[in-house]
């Protein structure tokens, strides 16, 4: 761990503009700067960058965050990573520390089940190559599949016995932590204390991350499986998580990035198999269907995914089921499926590497249009069902809008329309009417200043709307974040001569609840941090280690440091500009937090006195009373103009 302090001294060099400009053509615009997103294709610049809050943000792409984030999505390194990469460019030491006692544990578990991991690893291949029984057996197998010694070699497969604990016995006798041992599911309990190997008479495919590391194993039994699974896996633990593994990832993604594009196939003879084809570029999702974090992987390396399954498995629909995620990412996907009872492993074998790839090239069906394809089979002549067929699919071609691939879109509003048999303008009208529900409904979730930036853009006459009205019409949420927004901001600064702003808020708020859970964790953290002694701000906060944090925090914050003059332009007679209006806002956010939750007090209370007896009745008309009081003072002090 990377200590506090050296932490502390690279936040106090980063320049972001210095930064960001290195990959990023930046030109100054106001206050900020703006350039063309380098995280999606654009022609008008819509990234920008804002040197006093240290953030950047696309208003195209909606992507943002801070100096260390943009490092971690363009460049692709861990958030350590970004520190030491920054520390190097600033010529800055880097400090190493002590890290809590959880995350000791952690890390030290994590590291242990690595070294078992290595040391199994070496174990089967030994066994693989220099024992009778694996030579007899295992490898033999694999030679009559097909597979050459040095792709066995490349992928550091290998051989468990079939004895009962050959493994377990030189993992004890290498004095391994015994507790530890279970976890790796390299062996198993057996009568309480006895340890027994697990994957005893199987072939061993050692699973890599990324970078290398061996983070599990799957295990396959010689010949048919007739009574024991096919494969048995490695259980979830501290550094194997099913959903992360692409295996092959370490072997692939030199080629995957070289050729622009990631082959995903189902199982590890896939893998292997088409790699010793000379087709480097793949990767298997082990069978399920592929998780959001999967997809990251790939998008780490490219944009183009090719799935390569059998047309015959039940699993197929299942696997793709989960795509329209993948088109949201603005991935391109592309299907091939494998006729008769074959999977690519045997294909290719059958083919041949040259034959195997022109099959692929030819066979390439757009996920979209396969999609469509099957459906209409299913539908046959049901007039209700293709209706919602065409719903459906409109609302699925709304989603690429991300990509501002205009000729994309175009095309496949031809090719479906076409397959649907029905007029192509009227379906470009519906795929833009699911384009138009999207943008509005993420309009609503929006903070004001890029709620604004999207209202500018046809709504500039109507710049004369009640303001408070639409403030207080906003949802409940952005009460919510403004509160967050000046506590982060200005929390530590002075209030009075007692208080700070934060034990302002503190006190003011103390019987209120934040409805958004992500903000109620995100204030109960700052009040933590500030309640030991820390001084707790919005950069502090832009550096925490936990990503939903971060990316929180930056929503909340990004651009609407001018917010506080807004205040004064929506409050007539209150033209205060070029002083610090610090105070006033972390006044009317608490008011309007404040107003927001009695007004909807105020309408429970009136929903309820609809329904009420005569006895309760009369307590309802005193919260009434109440409320109306309360209500009423928050208005005076907010200003008799904007409320009525
Ligand atoms: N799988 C699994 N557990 C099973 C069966 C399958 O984890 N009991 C996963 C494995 O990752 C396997 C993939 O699903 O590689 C595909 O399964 P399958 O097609 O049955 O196996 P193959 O990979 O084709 O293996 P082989 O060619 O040796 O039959
Ligand atoms: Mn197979």
């Amino acid at each position: 761990m990377i200590t506090p302090q050296t932490i502390e001294q690279i936040k106090n060099r980063i320049d972001i503009i210095d930064v960001v400009g290195e990959y990023v053509k930046l030109k100054k615009r106001g206050a900020n700067y703006l350039g063309l997103c380098p995280f999606h294709n654009e022609k008008t610049p819509s990234f920008t960058v804002s040197p006093a809050k240290e953030i950047y943000k696309c208003f195209g792409c909606g992507k943002s965050g801070n100096t260390i984030t943009f490092l971690m999505e363009h460049d692709k390194l861990s958030y350590t990573e970004a520190l030491r990469w920054l520390a190097s460019r600033y010529g800055i030491e880097i400090e190493e520390t002590e890290v809590s006692p959880e995350q000791k544990i952690q890390q030290q578990t994590s590291d242990s089940l690595y070294i078992i991991n290595n040391f199994a690893q070496n174990f089967f291949n030994d066994k693989l190559f220099n024992s009778d029984e694996g030579k007899l057996i295992a490898l033999s197998y694999l030679k009559e599949r097909g597979f050459r010694e040095d792709i066995i070699k490349k992928f550091q497969l290998g051989y468990n016995p079939s004895s009962r604990d050959e493994l377990a016995a030189s993992l004890i006798q290498h004095q391994f932590n015994k507790e530890l041992l279970p976890k790796t599911g390299l062996v198993v309990v057996r009568n309480e204390t006895e340890l027994v190997d697990n994957y005893r008479n199987r072939i061993i495919f050692p699973i890599h991350n990324a970078t290398g590391k061996i983070i599990g194993f799957g295990a396959r039994v010689i010949g048919k499986a007739d009574k024991a699974p096919k494969y048995i896996n490695t259980p979830e633990n501290e550094i194997y998580s099913k959903s992360k593994v692409l295996y092959g990832i370490y072997f692939s993604r030199v080629a995957i990035d070289k050729f622009n594009e990631c082959l995903l196939v189902e199982g590890y003879t896939d893998v292997v198999s088409l790699y010793q084809a000379g087709i480097e570029n793949v990767v298997a999702s082990g069978g399920t269907s592929l998780t959001a974090d999967q997809l990251r992987i790939i998008k780490k390396y490219t944009n183009n995914l090719t799935i390569i399954y059998d047309g015959d498995t039940a699993g197929v629909k299942a696997a793709l089921r989960g795509l329209d995620m993948a088109l949201e990412e603005g991935l391109n996907v592309r299907l091939v499926l494998i006729p008769d009872k074959e999977d690519p492993d045997s294909y290719v074998l059958k083919l041949g590497a040259e034959k195997f790839k022109q099959f692929v090239a030819t066979n390439k069906k757009d996920f979209i249009l396969f999609q469509l394809e099957i459906m209409l089979q299913e539908a046959g002549n049901d007039v209700t069902q293709k209706s919602e067929i065409v719903n459906h699919i409109a609302e699925t071609l709304s989603k690429i809008d991300k990509t501002e691939d205009f000729t994309k879109l175009q095309d496949y509003i031809k090719q479906c329309a076409s397959l649907l048999k029905i007029d192509e303008g009227g379906l470009t009208n519906l795929v833009n009417k699911f384009k138009r529900d999207k943008i509005s409904k993420e309009e609503k979730k929006l903070p004001f200043e890029e709620a604004n930036y999207f209202h500018q853009q046809n709504k500039s006459t109507q710049q004369n709307e009640d303001d408070a009205n639409w403030i207080l019409l906003q949802q409940d949420e952005q009460q919510e974040r403004n509160v967050l927004r000046v506590l982060l901001e200005y929390g530590i600064k002075n209030w009075d001569e007692q208080l700070t702003m934060a034990d302002y808020i503190f006190s003011e708020l103390e019987q209120f609840t934040f409805d958004n859970q992500q903000l109620d964790s995100l204030f109960n953290e700052y009040k933590t941090q500030y309640q030991q002694g820390l001084q707790p701000d919005t950069k502090s906060f832009l550096y925490h280690p936990n990503t939903d944090i971060r990316n929180l925090v930056v929503s909340i914050t990004v651009f609407q440091h001018e917010l506080s003059l807004n205040w004064d332009k929506k409050i007539e007679g209150l033209n205060i500009a070029n002083r610090d209006t610090s105070h006033q806002d972390v006044l009317m956010s608490v008011n309007f937090f404040k107003l927001k939750k009695i007004k909807k007090m105020f309408e429970e209370n009136q929903r309820d006195m609809e329904h009420a007896t005569s006895d309760e009745l009369i307590k309802l008309i005193e919260i009434h009373k109440h409320l109306k009081e309360i209500e009423k003072e928050l208005t005076r002090q907010l200003g008799a103009v904007i409320i009525k």
